[in-house]
């Protein structure tokens, strides 16, 4: 039931209308008996300010922010958390007495769910596709794991080369070695864990895969892929094809979903029963579980 004392929270994104973030957290609240509402909204790139400003006036409790806000948001926030201040990209506003105080869930999603899936980077050679926000966010996880090394291949390899400059010095070695896409080629491994980060293969698209060639997917033991529009991508189904453990983003969903909903409550845990909802609602929400 909807009261006077109802807290709000909400996402903001552009476009928004296809979030899953109001199915998970009206979930959490419901399985954790919260009276909170969630909503999306749409929040087009030159209201980015009035949006945070707005929200906070009207007493938001606490959003989401997604595409393509995650960096433009910043200049608006009372302070970053470490974590944000790191992969330089915010996901989740807390709310202070100034104003919100930045945060980036999706680095406590991605680990947790690639730990779930039994995908652990420590002293694996790993290889991660892309440099955008969502990359910058796993290389920080499979450095901090204890990657023995993190090949990273993008189409613009300068891009690649300013994430590895970036968690190289964070991180104090050399870590992270910036590759063209079709690097991999030179990467004498096998038994490496990879980490997709591009929108390459995403419906409507799902036929498209940021690397074509299976030679590629020969090298891997394990992959792991943000995209779960298709459900398995096309970089997942090359993997398995040749014989890696596979798992998409549908967790990492919930987990960034599950930590933000746990910054916003301070002292509580979300219970085992509210995860499995959301996760279950996710997949009923997509119309599918295949
Ligand atoms: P996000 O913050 O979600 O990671 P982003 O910052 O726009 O999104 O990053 C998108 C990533 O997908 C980049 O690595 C991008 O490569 P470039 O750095 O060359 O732009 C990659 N990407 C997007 N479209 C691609 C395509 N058609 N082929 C290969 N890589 C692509």
């Amino acid at each position: 039931m909807i009261s006077g004392k109802t807290k709000l929270y909400g996402v903001m994104g552009w476009p928004i209308g296809h979030t899953l973030s109001p199915v998970i957290h009206w979930e959490f609240a419901r399985a954790m008996g919260i009276d909170m509402e969630y909503m999306a909204f749409s929040v087009e790139p030159d209201q980015v300010e009035a949006a945070v400003k707005g929200a906070y006036a009207l007493g938001i409790r606490g959003m989401n922010v997604t595409v393509p806000h995650k960096q433009t948001v910043i200049p608006f926030l009372d302070g970053l958390d470490k974590g944000a201040q790191v992969v330089g990209a915010v996901n989740t506003l807390v709310r202070t007495d100034k104003g919100y105080r930045g945060y980036n869930t999706d680095v406590t999603g991605l680990s947790r769910s690639m730990a779930e899936a039994g995908m652990t980077a420590r002293d694996r050679v790993c290889i991660l596709v892309g440099a955008g926000g969502a990359a910058k966010a796993a290389a920080y996880v499979l450095a901090e794991e204890g990657a023995a090394k993190v090949y990273a291949l993008n189409r613009t390899i300068a891009h690649a080369e300013v994430l590895a400059g970036d968690l190289n010095r964070l991180f104090g070695r050399e870590i992270i070695v910036p590759m063209a896409l079709d690097g991999w080629r030179d990467i004498p491994d096998t038994g490496c864990l990879a980490v997709q980060t591009t929108s390459v293969g995403m419906a409507p698209k799902g036929e498209e895969a940021p690397i074509e060639d299976v030679e590629f997917y020969k090298k891997l033991d394990m992959a792991f892929d943000v995209i779960y529009t298709p459900w398995l991508s096309t970089f997942l189904m090359q993997a398995a094809t040749a014989g890696a453990k596979v798992s998409n983003g549908s967790d990492m969903l919930v987990y960034q979903a599950a930590a933000a909903f746990e910054l916003w409550n301070p002292g509580l845990k979300l219970s085992g029963e509210a995860i499995a909802n959301a996760k279950m609602a996710i997949m009923a929400a997509r119309g599918s579980a295949s």
